[in-house]
């Protein structure tokens, strides 16, 4: 995520340092990106001094302190670990300008649970993008009790001038806007499943056909990893202790047998 929020910004003209703990993980992520930006380019879609020129905008660097120096906003996008967020955050504290905004990309941790490891509550932000970054156009931004109505223009005006499309959350909530959404009919087709409805393949093509989605829940779910899914689910399940939210005993029993979706060749489908 983090390698793609850098690309995007850089291929709309901002100059982006790209930190990660380790030079393999900073190799991998421009490796990546080049392989994206150059398939535009084959495809006629973007100039190539443009492309050379965008991964030329993304600076990478092991070094926080280096990545932070001169940043207007810094957009963390770490592992989905409270405490490694925390730790990164009180860090950033020191080492960005003090005007600086700091947001989060987290998909489940409000910024209300990372902002208080800062001296500056009012300027952290919640900026959720959607994978893959260079292609979806939508970003949540979710303020926190605390964020102020600048930080939140400048999150709305940043994902713009990214070329991408925010909307605004006023109050923190579980899943944000897209991923309730989601959970609530992913949550309605396993029903349907697991009480012998229809089988995953039709409910799919209901969707796909009669919503117009470009992938049912089960297709989706084989893309984004049925690991991804189910954790959400559980994560649901033990935060708010209803029952609707228990995972279904069908996508247990895929995860308990390694079967998660395209990355391992199998999942509802196969690969
Ligand atoms: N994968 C998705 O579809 C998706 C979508 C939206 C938001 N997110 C959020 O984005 C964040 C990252 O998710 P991801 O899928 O890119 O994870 P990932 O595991 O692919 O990448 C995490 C990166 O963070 C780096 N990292 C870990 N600790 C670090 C530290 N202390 N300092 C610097 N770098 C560190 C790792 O080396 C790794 O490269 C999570 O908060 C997740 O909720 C993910």
């Amino acid at each position: 995520m983090g390698a793609q929020i850098a690309q995007q910004a850089a291929l709309e003209g901002i100059e982006v340092r790209l930190h990660d703990t380790s030079d393999e993980q900073l190799r991998k992520a421009e490796d990546s990106n080049r392989g994206h930006v150059r398939r535009r380019v084959e495809k006629g879609r973007l100039a190539r001094e443009d492309a050379e020129a965008a991964l030329a905008r993304v600076h990478a660097t092991t070094d926080l302190a280096e990545a932070a120096r001169d940043a207007d906003v810094v957009i963390e996008a770490v592992f989905e670990d409270l405490g490694v967020k925390r730790s990164i955050f009180a860090e950033l504290d020191h080492l960005a300008p003090a005007g600086a905004v700091l947001a989060s990309n987290s998909s489940t941790i409000g910024i209300s649970k990372i902002a208080d490891a800062t001296s500056r509550p009012q300027q952290c932000v919640n900026m959720h993008f959607f994978y893959p970054v260079l292609v979806m156009d939508l970003v949540e931004v979710v303020r926190g009790p605390q964020t102020s109505d600048e930080t939140v223009d400048r999150a709305m005006r940043l994902a713009r001038e990214m070329g991408r499309t925010p909307v605004l959350l006023n109050k923190e909530i579980d899943g944000f806007i897209v991923n309730r959404i989601l959970h609530a009919a992913t949550q309605e087709a396993y029903r349907l499943l697991d009480a012998g409805v229809a089988g995953f393949e039709d409910i799919d093509t209901a969707v796909e056909k009669g919503l117009n989605w470009p992938m049912g829940p089960f297709r989706l779910g084989d893309f984004s990893g049925l690991d991804v899914t189910y954790n959400a689910r559980l994560h649901m399940f033990k935060s708010t202790g209803d029952e609707r939210y228990r995972p279904s005993p069908q996508l247990e029993a895929k995860v308990k047998s390694g079967k998660l979706g395209r990355k391992t060749g199998e999942g509802w489908y196969r690969y």
